[in-house]
Order: structure tokens, then sequence, then C-alpha cells
């Protein structure tokens, strides 16, 4: 209580005191050399609450419209986004997945407990056909996690083979049984989730070793290339990553990492729509830390692969909040307000910049679950202030990324944390367009940022901006959406770049021709 007293008074007198509205940024287009990878803006779906069942999928027979059991405003949203992958089917439900249990037909499929997540009744009506199905309507790359905490090697090889092998195998006969006959491409197989909690509580050693036996059966069949991922770190904990990369940076092509915008494991999280100004800021210091672990996590991957062949793997990212009252706790529905879009914006800025090392990042979740792109209520579905952030963001995937000298205010949390008053990113894509995109944390002052781009002429400006009067603002079913990108105009061109005004707790995509 008293430690609380006293942070709000120093955040206060903090926040008064800054007067300071003025930003530079300096981009030096011919520095750039590395990609973004367009797998940084990538997405997970659980079997859990209903981000899949009522989410993603309402079966053929329902009323809500569907394309052959899809929601098509959700998959109409998705398709808006490009998104480039999906993780399926967990987090800790693919530990005690058992892919045998979800095809075939229907009505023969077992049900189970879902154990992780309010111990609701799956009924496996949605497995591997319906998810790799939804991957190929999106367009985008499956990234499937295997089940190492219950399962067995021969299990996890044998879905490979599944999904995998076009030749005369078992497998590829029993999936031909079930109606595909060619067989799918997938490439990411993340080897079990969260090994250290959820999907075993092992030790790093041992883990090591498992992902050594696993992969070693997980074939490459006909012409696909697996690219195989081993279970990392939780946030801090650096004798993971340093076992694992000890042990097998050889054999694995990627490590994860899961790193939540949260206040911890026991206890209230804290309401996602009602908090303080204190909680505000708190949170951007809390998502901005990430860029500190994720550094850590590099260093010592740089130790035992110098060249950078393994990629880290953010594969679960984002805000977690208490569950809406009057939801089932186990199912993690949560809103998601202005303050979660800052939360999307900041770390996307952060992963761009790791692009040698950060290969692909996964926010938690897609639909109805933690820091959604979608939410749904039966018939009704809203589009997050998140889902804009990576609607404006895109346009970083797969571009060329550009260095960026940033000078801007800051505001101070507490001796640990301090939040810049801006965040930005820049990239290029292949047709020579310049995009920024631009956070302005500050909730009371607008930012103005003088953006020098030396060597390159901007003929041309285009900008979206979201914000919104409230940091709390968000949009709800059956109203008008009230946190949505409008049109932004308040860039001049000039000799020396550009002139942006920001106004307070404002996210902006600039275009630049
Ligand atoms: O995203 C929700 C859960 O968070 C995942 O199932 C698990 O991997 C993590 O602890």
């Amino acid at each position: 209580m008293r430690k609380s007293l006293f942070f709000s008074t120093l955040l206060a007198v903090s926040l008064s005191t800054s007067a300071q509205k003025k930003a530079t940024i300096e981009i030096h287009p011919e520095q750039g050399t590395q990609m973004i990878s367009k797998h940084i803006y990538g997405h997970f779906a659980e079997h859990l609450g209903s981000c899949i069942y009522g989410g993603l999928w309402v079966g053929e027979k329902s009323d809500i419209p569907n394309t052959k059991g899809y929601r098509t405003d959700v998959l109409e949203a998705l398709k808006k986004l490009h998104i480039p992958n999906l993780r399926w089917p967990g987090g800790c439900f693919a530990d005690e997945y058992h892919w045998m249990d979800g095809i075939g037909p229907k009505e023969n499929r077992p049900k189970m407990v879902n154990n992780n997540w309010g111990g609701t009744i799956e009924d496996n009506s949605f497995g591997t056909h319906e998810f790799l199905n939804l991957c190929e309507l999106l367009g985008c790359e499956p990234y499937i996690s295997g089940n190492v905490g219950s399962g067995t090697v021969e299990e996890l090889a044998k879905w490979v083979e599944y999904m995998t092998s076009d030749g005369d195998s078992p497998m590829a006969n029993l999936r031909r049984k079930n109606g595909r006959d060619k067989a799918w491409k997938v490439k990411y197989l993340g080897v079990g989730n969260e090994s250290w909690g959820c999907g075993g509580n092992m030790e790093p050693a041992y883990y090591a070793d498992l992902f050594r036996r696993y992969s070693t059966y997980c074939r490459n069949y006909d012409s696909n290339q697996l690219f195989k991922i081993a279970s990392g770190a939780s946030d801090y904990d650096y004798k993971w990553t340093e076992t694992l990369m000890q042990k097998d940076a050889s054999k694995m092509d990627g490590i994860s990492l899961h790193y939540y915008t949260c206040k911890g494991w026991n206890g209230s999280k804290g309401s996602a729509t009602n908090f303080s100004k204190d909680d505000y800021y708190w949170t951007m210091g809390k998502c901005l830390e990430i860029e500190d672990v994720v550094k850590k996590h590099i260093a010592i991957m740089d130790k035992y692969d110098a060249k950078k062949k393994v990629g880290l793997m953010v594969d679960e990212w984002g805000t977690w909040w208490d569950v809406e009252p009057g939801t089932n706790p186990g199912h993690l529905f949560q809103q998601n307000t202005l303050r979660d879009a800052f939360v999307a914006a900041l770390t996307l800025n952060v992963f761009n910049k790791y692009g040698d090392r950060i290969q692909m990042a996964n926010i938690a979740q897609v639909v109805n679950v933690l820091q959604s792109m979608i939410l749904t209520k039966g018939k009704q579905m809203v589009l997050t202030p998140t889902y804009y952030v990576f609607d404006m963001y895109k346009v970083h995937q797969g571009a060329t990324y550009l260095p960026l000298n940033l000078t801007c205010d800051t505001t101070k949390l507490d001796n640990k944390r301090a939040v810049p008053a801006l965040s930005a990113s820049a990239s290029k894509d292949a047709n020579g367009i310049i995009h920024i995109t631009l956070a302005n944390t500050d909730l009371d002052n607008s930012e103005d940022v003088d953006i020098s781009i030396p060597s390159f002429k901007a003929a041309k400006v285009n900008g979206r901006i979201l914000t919104s009067k409230g940091i709390d603002d968000y949009n709800e079913f059956g109203t008008p959406e009230k946190v949505q990108p409008k049109d932004f105009k308040d860039v001049k061109v000039s000799k020396q770049g550009l002139k942006v005004k920001m106004p307070a707790k404002s996210i902006v995509v600039l275009e630049i021709n």
C-alpha cells in the first residue's frame, strides 16, 4: 500500500513536469540491410474459450454465416491483415492434444476434457483437416505445436507423416481415406510448448534431450521441409535458453520465447477496461521491457550460434488482464482498449528492430482470447484496436528495416522503467516506398516530430492515425466502432524531411513515396 502511494506521487510529479513535446527521428535508407520477416506479424489460435469454437469455427450447419464451417466475417477480416502464419492447437492445450482424436468422421471423434482451460468438453470437431484447410483459405503458413508433454515420439512422427507425406505411406493413406488426397505443406513445427510448465514441468537439460529425440523422428517427406522450433523460455528465464542453445543449437531451427505484458501470475491482473493513468504507464513500461529481455536472450544465442542460424520465435506475446466480469475464468476473454493497441504498436516496433534474429512472433490470441484481433458474440463481431494496429503495420511485412536515431522525452515511472514519449519503426518495401510507424505514448501532450531522411526526396505522404478520446476506449458489440483508423493529414513535407504533429495517445503510419 505504502509502495503504491509513493509510486503514484512519483508518477504525478514526473508527468506534470514533462513539458517537452518535441522529438526528432533520423532515418538512413542506405543503411537498411536486414529484412523484417513477415512472420513477426503471426497469430495464435488455441483450443481455449471461444477462440476456435464460435470464434473461427461454427460448423457448416450454423445460422452464423460461414464458409465451409468457418465464420465468414472473421475469415474476411483476417484476410485483410495478410496474416502470415497461424499457430495451433496450443499453448498448454497442445501438450494434451492427441491428433488422431480430431480426424475422420466427426460423429466418431472422441470427446476430451480441456483440463487447462475451464474443464470445457472438447468434441474434436475442429481437427487437423479443419485447421490446415483454414490456413489454405487464409493463405498463411500453418505452425503446428506438437505434443511432447503427454504424447509419444511415435504420435508426433505419425502426425507429421499424416500431414506432409505424399507417398504410399500408412499415414498418407489414412489422410486420403479421410478425404484429403494431396499432402499439405507444413513448415513450422513446435516440439512441445512451455515444457518448463504446463508442457511437462521439465528441467532444461531433460527437455533438451527430448527435443533431440522427438525431432529425430519428425521427418521431411517429399519436398516438405520442417522448421523445428524448440520450446523456449518464459520472460526472464535465461538459464533455459542457455541450456538449450548449449546442447541443441545445431539441431534446431528456432527456439521460442513467451513474454506477456501482465502483472504476474498470482492474484488479479487488473481490468482490461477500467484502469488508471498509473496503470497505463506501468503497462507501457512493462511492455517495452521486452526489448531488454529479447536482447538478453539474443546475447545468449549469439554465444552458441554466431551466424544467427537459429531463429528467436516469440510465439506468445501480448496483454493478459482479468477476464471480463461474468465470463468463465478459464476462457481468458478480455476486452481490448486503445491501451492494448499501444502494447501492440510498441512491441512490433521492437520486433522489427531485431529482424536478424527474431524470425517469428505470434500475438496471443487471434479471436476471443487475451489480446485478440477480433471479438465475437453470437452473430456479432468487432474488430479490436489491436486489429487496427496490425492492419496499419502490415506494410512492414517482408520489407527492409531502416535503422533510425530517435530522440524524445521520457515519462519516468520509477527507478527501473522509463517510458519514451515516442516509439518508431521504418522500413522500405519492394517498390521503394518508405513506411514509418509512430506511437506517441503521452496521454496528455501532442508531439512535434521532425523526421529527416537524408538523400531521400519525399514527393507524397499518406497517413493513417489510430486514436480516441479515452485511452480506455474500446469497440463494443452492436455500436459503431469507436476506435478505428482515420486519415492523418498533420504532416508537412519540407526539404529536410517531414514535420509531423502527433496528437496525444496516437499511433500513426506514414507512407512516403
Ligand atoms: O495463451 C494462453 C496460454 O499462455 C498458453 O496456452 C500457454 O502457452 C501460456 O502460458
